[in-house]
Order: structure tokens, then sequence, then C-alpha cells
């Protein structure tokens, strides 16, 4: 492991941002956290809301700079990334942020049913030939319904149009309300939506600077589930 990762995991075991439970623990039902994120990690009721894969964190703490009525909370299994965006949150000294680094699939042992208020899915893998791991699948689907309270949110930015429009399929196979979509943020979605989800909208995470650069379109689709 290079030195600069080293120096990261060991920052991160520092930070009271950082939450990294064992897998012994999530699997045997031992993570304390599960159903107390609110009361036991951020210290005051407020609406929670996940990023899942949220790599340098960009958009948990986009999010949590517009919307500071929420706790935010980004989950990534890449420590060294997370550091990123956990130091930010630090040397900003914003409270409402935090950062969850496991193992998406172990969602169902890190939060309670009913738990999350809005899920954010951003430049998720789309899983080429593997449609099973795609973060909006029938399964990942299934356990967002389960941490999602009656009428919770999954919002999905993303740069390919393969999951943007597999998306949309599950979305309409498992009768979901569809609550907004697009294929072109910014040609389209931003231009007609009012100045708070405009902002929300054009939070820009490491990977959409990337896909801009390059000028790919950005899509997103927002959905209830629960
Ligand atoms: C393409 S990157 C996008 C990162 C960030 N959302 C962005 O837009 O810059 C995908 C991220 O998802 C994370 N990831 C992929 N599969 C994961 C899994 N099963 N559990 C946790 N994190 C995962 C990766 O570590 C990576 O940081």
């Amino acid at each position: 492991m290079g030195k600069n990762k080293q120096f990261r995991f060991a920052e991160n075991a520092t930070f009271e941002q950082v939450v990294q439970p064992a897998f012994a623990d999530l699997v045997e039902g031992r993570f304390p956290l599960r159903g107390r994120w609110n009361a036991d990690f951020f210290h005051r009721e407020a609406p929670l809301v996940l990023e899942l894969g949220c790599g340098k964190g960009e958009y948990t703490l986009g999010l949590a700079a517009l919307d500071p009525q929420h706790n935010h909370l980004g989950v990534d299994i890449k420590g060294a990334r997370i550091w990123r965006g956990a130091r930010t949150a630090r040397e900003r000294g914003i409270a409402h942020v935090g950062f969850l680094r496991t193992h998406i699939d172990h969602l169902l042992h890190c939060f309670a049913p009913g738990e999350v208020d809005a899920i954010w899915l951003t430049f998720s893998d789309p899983q080429i030939g593997k449609p099973r791991k795609r973060l909006t699948s029938p399964i990942f689907l299934e356990r967002y319904r389960q941490v999602l309270k009656p009428g919770g949110l999954v919002h999905l930015k993303t740069d390919s149009p393969l999951l943007y429009e597999y998306t949309l399929e599950q979305v309409e196979a498992h009768k979901l309300p569809l609550l907004e979509h697009s294929a072109d943020v910014y040609a389209d979605l931003v231009q007609r939506v009012g100045p708070e989800e405009q902002a929300v909208l054009s939070i820009r995470t490491f990977y959409e600077s990337m896909w801009l650069t390059e000028g790919r379109k950005i899509h997103y689709v927002r959905f209830a589930i629960g």
C-alpha cells in the first residue's frame, strides 16, 4: 500500500466523521448505529440522506451545504476516497455530514427499516453485462424499499444512457412513482426547475466533472419508493 493511502487510512481512524464497521459486526447484528444514526452519530433528529458510492463525497458535501436541515451520510468502500470528504467536512466544521465505509450490499445491516429519507446514486458503475449488480436492479430496489421511509426518494445522476434507460424500465416494471427524469440535465432539466433544485442538480462530483469535459450528457431520474 502506498504511503499516501496509509496516511489517509490512519487519519480516517481518528476522524469522528468516519464510521468503519467490521464485517463480522455487521452480519452478526452488532452494529450499534443501525437505527440510531440520528441519535448517536448526528446527535440531532433530522431526515437522513444517503449517497451510495459517494467517492470523495462531493455530492454529500454539496447537499449538506445547500440543505443544512438534513443529516447527510456518504457511503463508499474506498477509504482513501472517503478521507477526502471527511477531511473537508472536518476543516469546514460541518456537523451534519458523515461517511460510512462499507459495501453497499450491507445496507440492511447498517440501517433499520424506515430510517432513511432519501438515497442519491451518483455516477454509479453501469455494470455493463451485469444487470443484477446495477444499483437500480430489483435486488437493490428492494433494499432501498426496506430502509427508506414510506414515500422515500431515490435520485440517480449518471452519464450512462444504459443505466438511465435501465432505471426508467425498472421504475415502470415496479410501478413506482416517477417524479422527474431527464436525458440532459444541463440542457433541459435545470432550465425548467426552480433555483433551489437547480443548485442541487448542479452539484458536480469528480466523475461528473470528468464526463462533462468529455462532452457527455448527464442524465437524472427521481422516483419514490417505500
Ligand atoms: C464511478 S465512482 C463515483 C464516485 C462519486 N459518486 C462521483 O460521482 O465522483 C463509483 C464509486 O462507487 C464506489 N463503489 C462501487 N461499488 C461499491 C460497493 N459495492 N460498495 C461501496 N462502494 C462502492 C467506488 O468505490 C467508487 O468510489
